[in-house]
């Protein structure tokens, strides 16, 4: 699906591209489910990253590979494969897709495509935010806000599995999912005031805020941390920081980084069944601008899905 305007979800449009080639040390895959995240919505909007018209977003591959390039001992034609394309990079959001075999991984094979074509970004996302750039430890108490979409879904299971005491935030009708993911405390961010109930649950603070929604909530939580504590978000946070100095709090703004190691270390998690991709709705490709419309909307959970192959 090319884009043929910044702007608007109605702009793309369905047109026939060559199928490309590769160099040394790629992977031309045969592309059968993506996903959508708000990187898509963001990147339509603003051409940000060279994604101007005649562009193809897409940041979530699950497939088949078709070739391998010079130099590629991994992977072989007909491997099933699982990855996020490169910022800058032709997305996958088209029938074939162009990879270098070093952000690559076999897809774990208890998922289906849809299921593995919902991993790659927001479960390497939320591994890097929690356990890369907080080094979450056992029975560290960890404060998740948007624990049930995209990212906090997995990062709600993974904080779970890591042994951790895990308080989720979610809007009510999301709370059973959050519980579903393990976590401890649920609270519903629209009805109940979050901020006075981790303060009187803990009262000498939590180790770790993960914040997956912005706004104004990294600001909000400082109160929350315990001094030397850490908060990791991964959008822009707004507000007023200053007494993050004053409780000696390490703030980490992260940002996805594509590891083969770290898809491989999700795949192993899938495979023993302790975390679990989760789709709200499954569109197929011709159908990405409704599903744009879907994710921007909001309200909803887990992942928006693409199917390639009907
Ligand atoms: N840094 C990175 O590398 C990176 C990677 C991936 C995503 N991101 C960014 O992280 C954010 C989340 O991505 P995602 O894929 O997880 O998003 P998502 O699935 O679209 O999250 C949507 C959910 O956020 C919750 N939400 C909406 N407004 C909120 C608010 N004011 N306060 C708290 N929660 C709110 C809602 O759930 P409830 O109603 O249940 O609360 C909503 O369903 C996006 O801004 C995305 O661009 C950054």
């Amino acid at each position: 699906m090319i884009l043929t305007a910044n702007g608007g979800p109605e702009n793309f449009k369905p047109g026939e591209l060559p199928v490309p080639s590769i160099g040394p040390n790629q992977l031309l895959v045969r592309v059968l489910a993506g996903s959508v995240n708000p990187i898509d919505i963001k990147l339509r909007k603003t051409g940000n990253f060279g994604y101007g018209p005649g562009s193809v977003l897409g940041f979530d591959v699950a497939g088949k590979v078709e070739k391998v390039g010079a130099g590629v001992t991994d992977f072989h034609p007909a491997d099933d494969v699982y990855y996020s394309p490169d910022f800058g990079l032709p997305g996958g959001n088209a029938e074939f897709n162009v990879v270098n075999a070093d952000i690559v991984a076999h897809k774990p094979p208890s998922l289906s495509w849809l299921e593995a074509g919902a991993v790659p970004l927001a479960g390497m996302t939320a591994y890097g935010a929690l356990f890369e750039r907080a080094n979450l430890r056992l029975g560290q108490t960890v404060l998740i806000i948007n624990s049930t979409g995209g990212v906090g879904s997995i990062a709600t299971q993974l904080a779970h599995r890591a042994g951790a005491y895990v308080i989720a935030v979610c809007s009510g009708p999301n709370m059973a999912l959050a519980r579903s993911f393990g976590a401890d405390r649920v609270i519903d961010r629209n009805q109940e005031d979050v901020i006075a109930i981790v303060k009187e649950e803990h009262p000498h603070g939590v180790d770790i805020v993960l914040d997956c929604a912005g706004f104004d909530w990294v600001a909000r939580c400082m109160d929350l941390v315990r001094p030397m504590g850490q908060i990791v978000t991964i959008v822009n946070p707004s507000g007023e920081l200053a007494l993050g100095y004053r409780k000696n709090i390490t703030l980490h703004y992260s940002f996805l980084r594509r590891d083969r190691r770290v898809l491989e270390s999700l795949s192993n998690l899938i495979e023993r069944n302790l975390i679990k991709p989760v789709i709200n709705k499954v569109f197929r490709m011709e159908e990405i601008a409704d599903a744009h419309r879907l994710l921007e909307q909001g309200g909803g959970f887990g992942k928006i899905a693409l199917s390639v192959w009907t």
